[in-house]
């Protein structure tokens, strides 16, 4: 157990009960039914914190954004503007959503494949900071919008970088993925911008891993990015103010377990890029911040034998903590009990891929146990559907360590009638 935890700092067994800033897991769920999620409201704030203080030791031109997509919900994003982050969105639900936490429009980053007309317009009515260009058609439509409004957009670039053929496998989004534009491509669309007297490129733009743990691969990127920026800038007379790495990084906890340091990190930055002092580093992280930022406690519903096997099912399950190939999802007792048969863990989904972990744990389960899942907060709750089962409420465990609700689990009442819209 206390390998597991060595790297939460906020967890701690005690007379073998789980404490979570010092709390005992049943005076968190306190009367309320599981399985809910809990959003430790000071690991984001000093996940965001350290990650500021450690960049900017080399990086005094910093910009950190948040990337919403990983988990909407308003707490967070209040959160967010109260440390002084950016936010990083994708349609303009994300945008509203940015603009109802009061993220003011210089401190947004907008980006996507396809977006609408309807988006652009409201983005350049808005004069949002940082508009990131993923084609050519999406250059020439902005190009016309602010030759109608009779203005100069600057623009930012998404281009997918050339790196080595075994680094660029590993990649989430790989050279014939959907997003970004390939590099010499993305050379084009910054001398057509270079010559519209309606458009002013500013900065390169590039994402294409999540969960990374590795300063091999940013040392690739960026001997890349400053071969490419000085091309543009020499070659093409363009000035490029900002750079922006995009998100990727994995979480905190993962970083700490894998030696990866945030700190070497600004340094490879400052030092693989030419000219730092005149450029704003942008980084638009989301699972470094919030994946383990959120538990979830879970009941055990069931346990069998099959196949020499053992399992637990829990009352959580896939309809929320999604099953992607980057989850970390790791399971601890709320009361340790000794070692017991190793047991696989899985949700209540009549669906084979709703298991929590790959790996099984070996301490003892019985039904009606209190599970912990750690690293609940990327990519699930802002993923989650009614598959099968209601979503559950999410509390704040909030500064003053209090449970506050911030969003109420589906009822299942009103899912039914939902399902039936518009029937006779
Ligand atoms: C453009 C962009 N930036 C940032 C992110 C956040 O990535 P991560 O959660 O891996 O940090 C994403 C995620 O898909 C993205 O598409």
């Amino acid at each position: 157990m206390l390998d597991t935890v060595k790297n939460y700092p906020y967890l701690e067994y005690k007379s073998n009960k789980l404490h979570i800033y010092n709390k005992m897991v049943d005076s968190i769920l306190e009367k309320n039914k599981t399985p809910i999620f809990v959003y430790l409201e000071e690991r984001f704030r000093s996940n965001a914190l350290e990650l500021e203080k450690d960049l900017k030791k080399n990086l005094p031109n910093l910009f950190i954004s948040y990337a919403i997509k990983a988990n909407f919900l308003g707490r967070i994003l209040h959160n967010a503007k109260q440390l002084g982050l950016g936010i990083e969105v994708m349609s303009l639900f994300e945008l509203k959503l940015a603009h109802e936490a009061g993220i003011s429009n210089k401190d947004i980053i907008f980006n996507g494949p396809a977006k609408t007309k309807e988006e652009l317009e409201y983005a350049i009515n808005n004069e949002i900071e940082y508009l990131n260009i993923d084609s050519m058609n999406e250059l020439v439509l902005i190009e016309k919008i602010a030759k109608m409004k009779g203005i100069v957009q600057p623009i930012t670039i998404r281009i997918h970088p050339l790196l080595d053929e075994k680094t660029e496998k590993k990649m989430l989004i790989k050279k014939n993925s959907k997003l970004g534009i390939d590099y010499s491509r993305g050379i084009k669309l910054f001398e057509y911008a270079k010559k519209s007297v309606n458009l002013n490129p500013v900065g390169v733009h590039t994402h294409i891993g999540t969960n990374l743990t590795s300063h091999e691969f940013y040392e690739e990127l960026l001997v890349f990015l400053n071969k490419y920026i000085e091309d543009l800038e020499k070659k093409q007379g363009i000035v490029i103010k900002t750079l922006n790495l995009g998100g990727g990084l994995a979480s905190k906890s993962t970083l700490d377990e894998s030696g990866f340091q945030i700190t070497k990190l600004g340094k490879q930055i400052s030092s693989l890029i030419d000219n730092i002092e005149d450029k704003m580093i942008i980084l638009e992280p989301g699972r470094y911040l919030i994946e383990d930022s959120f538990i979830a406690i879970t009941k055990v519903l069931r346990t069998k034998k099959s196949w020499g096997r053992k399992w637990a099912f829990t009352d959580i399950g896939a309809n929320t903590l999604i099953p992607m190939r980057y989850t970390h999802y790791k399971v601890i007792p709320e009361r340790y009990k000794g070692k017991g048969q190793y047991t696989n863990v899985g949700g209540p989904l009549c669906l084979p891929v709703d298991v929590l972990t790959d790996e099984s744990v070996d301490f003892e389960i019985d039904e009606e146990d209190l599970l912990v899942v750690l690293n609940c907060g990327a990519y699930t709750i802002s993923m989650s559907e009614q598959f099968g089962y209601p979503r559950p409420a999410v509390f704040a465990l909030n500064q003053e360590k209090k449970m506050e609700l911030i969003k109420p689990a589906d009822d299942i009442e009103k899912m039914v009638k939902e399902s039936f819209w518009g029937n006779t």
